[in-house]
Formats: C-alpha cells, sequence, structure tokens
C-alpha cells in the first residue's frame, strides 16, 4: 500500500539538497558530447504546486526552497538554480517547484534518453501525462527495485539512476543496498545517487556500512543536518557511487549557501568513503 505523497515535502530542505546534487551531476555528464541515459527510479509526478493543499498543509518549502533568497546564489549552484527559476516562471518565492524528472527533462538534451518510474497509480497518471510530448521520455508503471536492476546497462552505457525511495516500508533498509549491489554488478561504471533520511531512531547509520559494504566503486556521502536528532527527519543523506570527481569540492563550496537553511546544531557533512 502506496500511502507516501511527495506533493506534501517538495520543495523542503531534503529537496534542495538531493536536487542540488542531481543537477550538479548531470550537469558534469553533460560535458561529454555522447548521449546518456537518465533513470529514475522514484519518480513521483515530476512537477509540484507549492499553493496546493497538500504543499499548505505541511508548510515543508518554507525552511526549503522558499527560505533561499531570489539572488546571489553561488556559481556551483547555478544547474539547481536555472531548473529552480524556470519552474517558478522567475516569480519568487517561488509557487512552482520541479521534481527529479522535471529537472533531468530542463537540463538533458536531445539526443539524451530519459526512464522515469513510479509505483502510485495517480502518480504514474501524472508523471505519464506531463511528459507526453516529449519523445525522449520513457515512462514505466513498475516496482523501483525490479526496475533498478532491469534497466541497466543502458545502451547508452554513459548516465545516471536517482534512487528516490520514501522508506515507507522498513524492509527497504535492507533491499535497497542489495537491488544497487546488483545493479552495480551490471554496470559498474555508472554513476548511482541513492537518498536517504536522517531520522532519530538512526536506521541510516547501518543501512550505510550496508551500502559501503556491498557495493565496489569510488563512493561519496554527504548529509545535511538542519537541526540536532530530535522528533521527525532531521538531515538529509545521499550516497554518490562513481560521483563526478568535481562533486565533492563543489559541495564544500556551497557550505555557506546551505548554511541558510540550517537551525542551529546545522551542518552540511562530504565525506570520501572510497576514491576514485
Ligand atoms: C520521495 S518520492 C520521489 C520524489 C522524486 N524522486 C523527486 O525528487 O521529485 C518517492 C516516490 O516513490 C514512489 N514509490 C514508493 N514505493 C515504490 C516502489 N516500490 N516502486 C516504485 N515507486 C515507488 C512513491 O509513490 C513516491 O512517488
Amino acid at each position: 500500500m502506496l500511502s507516501y505523497l511527495h506533493g506534501f515535502h517538495a520543495g523542503n530542505f531534503a529537496d534542495v539538497h538531493k536536487h542540488l546534487i542531481f543537477a550538479l551531476v548531470l550537469e558534469h555528464l553533460l560535458k561529454k558530447d555522447k548521449p546518456m541515459a537518465v533513470i529514475d527510479v522514484y519518480a513521483g509526478s515530476g512537477f509540484y504546486d507549492l499553493g496546493d493543499a497538500r504543499a499548505k498543509k505541511t508548510g515543508e518549502a518554507d525552511s526549503g526552497i522558499a527560505a533561499l533568497p531570489d539572488t546571489a546564489w553561488p556559481e556551483a549552484a547555478a544547474p539547481y538554480r536555472e531548473v529552480v527559476r524556470r519552474a517558478a516562471a522567475h516569480h519568487w518565492p517561488p509557487r512552482f517547484y520541479p521534481g527529479s524528472p522535471q529537472i533531468a527533462a530542463d537540463l538533458t538534451r536531445s539526443k539524451d534518453r530519459l526512464v522515469f518510474n513510479e509505483l502510485h497509480p495517480r502518480e504514474y497518471e501524472a508523471l505519464k501525462a506531463r511528459f507526453a510530448s516529449d519523445s525522449r521520455v520513457h515512462v514505466h508503471h513498475r516496482d523501483a527495485l525490479e526496475s533498478l536492476v532491469a534497466l541497466v546497462p543502458p545502451p547508452e552505457k554513459r548516465g545516471l539512476v536517482l534512487i528516490d525511495p520514501s522508506y515507507e516500508v522498513k524492509d527497504e533498509y535492507r533491499t535497497v543496498p542489495e537491488a544497487l549491489a546488483k545493479a552495480e554488478e551490471r554496470w559498474p561504471t555508472g554513476t548511482f545517487l541513492l537518498w536517504y533520511p536522517l531520522l532519530a531512531g538512526g536506521a541510516h547509520h547501518p543501512f550505510v556500512q550496508t551500502v559501503e559494504r556491498q557495493t565496489n566503486g569510488p563512493l561519496l556521502q554527504t548529509e545535511f543536518c538542519v537541526r540536532p536528532p530530535g522528533a521527525g527527519m532531521y538531515g538529509s543523506g545521499m550516497m554518490i557511487l562513481n560521483p563526478p570527481w568535481t562533486l565533492a569540492g563543489s559541495l564544500e563550496s556551497l557550505r555557506g549557501w546551505f548554511g541558510q537553511l540550517q537551525g542551529p546544531g546545522g551542518l552540511l557533512r562530504v565525506r570520501e568513503v572510497r576514491g576514485q
């Protein structure tokens, strides 16, 4: 039973952390002329209205994207800024916010191929409708972890996979690393971005260790904590397998910018788990 709907959380601090990294990795891959594949196995509906009832109910974007100023974004955040401003039609604070599929569609070229997967029936329908006229986009309605393994390696042999589970099912802390390990075995040169929440229960600690143990390629970890551990999600984590060599430096340079979203006790961590 899928009850998670990203519309309640779109544009929150975790989306800022995750989508900024996603845009930086895309930008790096786009430097090469060859076509690439972008595979988003937990895609959501693709685009969000921050003025609708879901977003207003939680108000999470208010301490995320809407808390950032319109101007003076650092150069390293430029690709993310571009897609966010485009979705917002240059109004600030933004009324509309791009999900990961929209970010991928906006940043890539006509020769790239985009595969978006979503299991929730209504989210899937919204996603399919949104990209119906984009011939680069292939929308799937299947289980994310099954598709993660089945869809790699893509024919292009270049590209990335975003793995952004909702962690509604406890078992995902075991099944996600397992599927990632299988996908890496099938596509050792692919870049994989795996998001996870930082919650007071600490389930992410063994999860991160499992990912470290079960994968082989260069691995970067970043965690963005907005407050000390307490009730609810206090931070956003991302593990990047086969990261661009420039990513750690770009994130380090954005430490001060991320600081705008932190309360006391907040912190951006960047850790090279295994080098290139
Ligand atoms: C965190 S949201 C994705 C947000 C999106 N990646 C973004 O950044 O805009 C997770 C999505 O995964 C979907 N989902 C949950 N379990 C799934 C599964 N087993 N297979 C495919 N999709 C699933 C949920 O319906 C939800 O839309």
